[in-house]
């Protein structure tokens, strides 16, 4: 069945050829054609179907594929849509004109494409709709405007009320016209970020009642009103605005994104979002999180506030299930968790005031958790200069990063008392820290540089002494597998004590036995042969000796 169709389609083109000659059975030679069950695909997307003002599309002949289904003109350049271009596409379901170069559409390009459900019309140049196409379209459940030059969103769009799927982005639209996107009622996605719009009005969104996505970030909204948004929203990014509230009655919320907004202050109102799964108030100017549950969020994103410490209320009793926090760019002078919290990442990056991290600071992340493991981030705080050999002690780490940070020595105990091998699972991150490598350090070279080597060797590229002054810019990985202590003794005394070194190391531990038992095995062959040789050289001169006493002897007789 499906076969037959597609001969008669071949069929046809071909008919078309023998009758109008090459260039306009150029359509399956130049564009890809394809079928499936239920569809004629025709795919020309970047066909340079537009050419030094040659236009090819013009010849293509769609207009005389009336079974056509999917048409994908994206990426070639147009300028204009010939009027007739799509006229008898009555099955046409899908058509993408994104990426071309068009500033308008004539007002009867689209009168026959009723059957139209998905129109993709985003990156041209469009300042406006003309009424007439929409009133033709109307059957429309996706339409994507995204990056064009719209300065309102077109009040005949209200017509499209099957529509589910709107993406207004990208555009210059300074406001929602009052009623505008009222009779949308279909409507499940919304994307009306980077625009300029300054309120959403009252008869628009609120009545929206079936919308789950809304996408607003990137414009100028300074309040989000509970009777501007419907309560269906499950996820709503309102980032980059300069918005003061929490749209706390939205309590269906799953994903809430307020980034880079002026929030000064969070409440206990807060708790009415208690199905959100992920929050992000990151950039924003909260100086403490109140003290709510929140059973379900997992992802909470607080950077770049004002606290000055990591809040007490965020506790695994409030928040069970809580497993990626970030806390970076605060001025937290102490980082400190002082309440048990059950962490897979915790992210505290460019905290300028932190200078030190005591004994048990991060004790309390244990994570319970079966088989559960800390990814633990602490990097580019450019004041961090000591960390307490304890300071991780109980937390089970799979990863460790402190990358970036101000860090001159490092205790092996910060990194060998997690369990299994001494090693995290997932790789230790020290790259660019200023250390200092004199012997307290001597146990990067024994112990991490060889492990780093076989697991993470990426981890090695930035991994440098600071000081002494003659190790200064070298990176760890040049004394791979030295022999002798190298941080812990003077450079000239070193070499020629190479042999004893070996040894020393070895028993340093009991992990790099392998490495080096082999070379200490080649130096004591080294030796063997010598004294051998040394021996055999030693017989040879006897015997000559013995030799010419017998000689002697002889003549003598
Ligand atoms: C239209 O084509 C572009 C390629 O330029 C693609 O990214 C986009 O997803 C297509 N739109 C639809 C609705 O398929
Ligand atoms: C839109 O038009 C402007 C000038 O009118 C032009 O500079 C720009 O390249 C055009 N953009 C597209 C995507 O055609
Ligand atoms: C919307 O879609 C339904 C079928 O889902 C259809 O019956 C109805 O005519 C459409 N509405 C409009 C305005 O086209
Ligand atoms: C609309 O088109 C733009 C540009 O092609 C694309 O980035 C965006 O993902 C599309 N919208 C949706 C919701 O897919
Ligand atoms: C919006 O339109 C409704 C009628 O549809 C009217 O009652 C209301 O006053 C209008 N609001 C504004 C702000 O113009
Ligand atoms: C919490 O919400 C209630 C009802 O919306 C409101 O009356 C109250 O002022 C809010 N509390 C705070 C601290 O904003
Ligand atoms: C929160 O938003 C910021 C800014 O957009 C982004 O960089 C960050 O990745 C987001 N946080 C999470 C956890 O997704
Ligand atoms: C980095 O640490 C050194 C001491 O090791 C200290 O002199 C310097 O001031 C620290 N830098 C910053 C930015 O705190
Ligand atoms: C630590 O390792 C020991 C034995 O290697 C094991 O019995 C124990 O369960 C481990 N503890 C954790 C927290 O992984």
């Amino acid at each position: 069945m499906k076969g037959h169709r597609y001969w008669n389609f071949v069929g046809l083109l071909l008919v078309i050829c023998n009758l109008h000659g090459s260039a306009e059975c150029s359509m399956c030679e130049t564009c890809i054609c394809s079928s499936t069950d239920s569809a004629w695909i025709v795919n020309c997307q970047g066909k340079r179907l537009e050419d030094n003002n040659h236009h090819r599309f013009d010849l293509l002949m769609f207009d005389e594929q009336p079974h056509l289904s999917v048409l994908n003109l994206a990426e070639n350049g147009m300028n204009f849509l010939p009027t007739d271009m799509f006229t008898n596409l009555v099955n046409l379901k899908t058509l993408n004109l994104s990426g071309n170069h068009l500033q308008e559409i004539p007002e009867n390009a689209f009168d026959q494409l009723w059957s139209l459900v998905d129109l993709d019309l985003s990156r041209n140049n469009l300042t406006a709709l003309p009424e007439r196409m929409i009133t033709k379209i109307t059957n429309l459940q996706r339409l994507n405007l995204s990056q064009n030059q719209l300065s309102v969103l077109d009040p005949d769009l209200k017509l499209l009320t099957n529509l589910t799927w709107l993406d207004v982005s990208h555009n210059n639209i300074q406001s929602l016209e009052n009623g505008s996107l009222q009779s949308l009622t279909q409507l499940e996605h919304l994307d009306l970020s980077f625009n300029r719009i300054d309120s959403l009005g009252e008869n628009n969104v609120i009545h929206l009642t079936q919308l789950a996505t809304l996408i607003l970030n990137n414009n100028r909204l300074v309040y989000l009103s509970p009777h501007e948004l419907p309560v269906s929203i499950t996820n709503l990014n309102a980032g980059y605005n300069m918005i003061t509230n929490v749209p706390e009655t939205l309590n269906n919320l799953q994903k809430l994104d307020m980034e880079y907004n002026e929030i000064v202050e969070l409440n206990d109102n807060l708790s009415l979002l208690n199905r959100a799964k992920s929050l992000n108030f990151s950039g924003n100017k909260l100086t403490d999180f109140p003290n709510v549950k929140f059973e379900k969020l997992e992802t909470l994103d607080l950077s770049f506030n004002k606290l000055s410490v990591v809040p007490e209320t965020l506790t695994s009793e409030n928040i069970p299930e809580l497993s990626t926090l970030v806390i970076s760019g605060n001025p937290i002078r102490e980082l400190k968790f002082n309440a048990k919290l059950n962490l897979e990442w915790l992210i505290a990056q460019s905290l300028e005031l932190v200078e030190s991290i005591e004994e048990d600071a991060f004790s309390n992340l244990d994570n319970e958790r079966s088989e559960g493991c800390l990814n633990l981030i602490i990097s580019q705080n450019k004041r961090l200069t000591k960390i307490d050999a304890n300071a991780f002690r109980d937390v089970n780490l799979c990863s460790l990063d402190l990358s970036s940070n101000n860090l001159s020595s490092i205790s092996p105990g910060l990194i060998k008392m997690q369990n299994n091998t001494g090693l995290l699972k997932y790789g230790v991150n020290l790259q660019s820290n200023p250390f200092h490598c004199d012997c307290t350090l001597q146990w990067m070279l024994v112990d991490l540089v060889p492990k780093l080597y076989d697991a993470y060797p990426q981890l090695l590229d930035d991994l440098k002494c600071a000081s002494p002054p003659d190790k200064k810019y070298m990176r760890m990985l040049h004394w791979y597998k030295w022999k002798d202590q190298v941080f812990c003794e003077d450079s000239q005394i070193l070499v020629s004590k190479v042999v004893v070194e070996a040894a020393g190391v070895m028993s340093q531990s009991s992990e790099t036995i392998k490495i080096e038992s082999s070379t200490g095995m080649l130096a004591a062959l080294i030796g063997a042969v010598v004294v051998l040789s040394m021996l055999v050289t030693v017989g040879i001169v006897l015997a000559r000796r013995i030799a010419i006493k017998r000689s002697r002897k002889n003549r003598r007789f």
